[in-house]
């Protein structure tokens, strides 16, 4: 069964993110098609990035707390990026977990769910554009998250899980789209030699 790895790229207090968790851990622990887990960075605090390029390191990890985050990511088969949208790009916490890994998430696929006032686009955007570097596959359906459901979160009592119902059917694509990527490509990883 395909193993999905939630990495969210909000690190801040009172941060938005909390929410969007909230409904995709509701979402998906109900389904029998996957597994998954959040890599969630506040766990994972690293230093700026100032190694060598990790795409020839590989798994030769200068120091515990990367070796910790890139033996995590290496069990996933597929990821969802939860991006928030700082400046018009996407997190610099996410930026530097990235650039300090990079084996980990090769021939794997990408999902994206953004939130902001254009629901995360132009970070996700960004982010596509990495991940075809950390030679992933980054996938077209993505949930955006726009910024009346950020507006509505902020009533008293508002209840993540009713908010953001409406993005259920956009939540369902990604998730289909993501597990036929991660078994495929699964599949082909088995297939290469060494
Ligand atoms: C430094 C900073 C820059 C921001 N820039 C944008 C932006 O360019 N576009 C946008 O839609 N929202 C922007 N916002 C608003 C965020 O979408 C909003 O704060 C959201 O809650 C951030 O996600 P988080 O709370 O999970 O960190 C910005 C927020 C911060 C803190």
């Amino acid at each position: 069964m395909p193993h999905v790895q939630l990495i969210v790229g909000s690190t801040r207090e009172d941060r938005f993110a909390d929410h969007v968790m909230a409904w995709l851990s509701d979402r998906l622990r109900v389904r029998d098609d996957l597994t998954y887990e959040i890599v969630d960075l506040r766990d994972h605090p690293l230093p700026f990035f100032d190694q060598a390029p990790p795409a020839y390191t590989k798994r030769d990890y200068p120091n515990e707390a990367i070796a910790e985050l890139g033996q995590l990511l290496d069990r996933a088969d597929g990821y969802v990026f939860l991006t928030p949208e700082y400046n018009h790009g996407y997190s610099a916490v996410l930026k530097n977990a990235i650039d300090h890994t990079f084996v980990e998430w090769n021939r794997k696929p990408a999902a994206f769910v953004g939130w902001g006032n254009v629901g995360g686009a132009r970070a996700i955007e960004q982010l596509r554009l990495v991940t075809v570097e950390l030679e992933m596959a980054p996938l077209r359906h993505a949930v955006h998250v726009l910024g009346s459901y950020i507006l509505a979160m902020r009533e008293d009592g508002a209840d993540p899980l009713q908010v953001l119902a409406p993005l259920d059917p956009r939540l369902e694509l990604l998730v289909t789209d993501l597990l036929w990527w991660a078994d495929a490509l699964s599949t082909a990883r088995a297939s290469l030699p060494g």
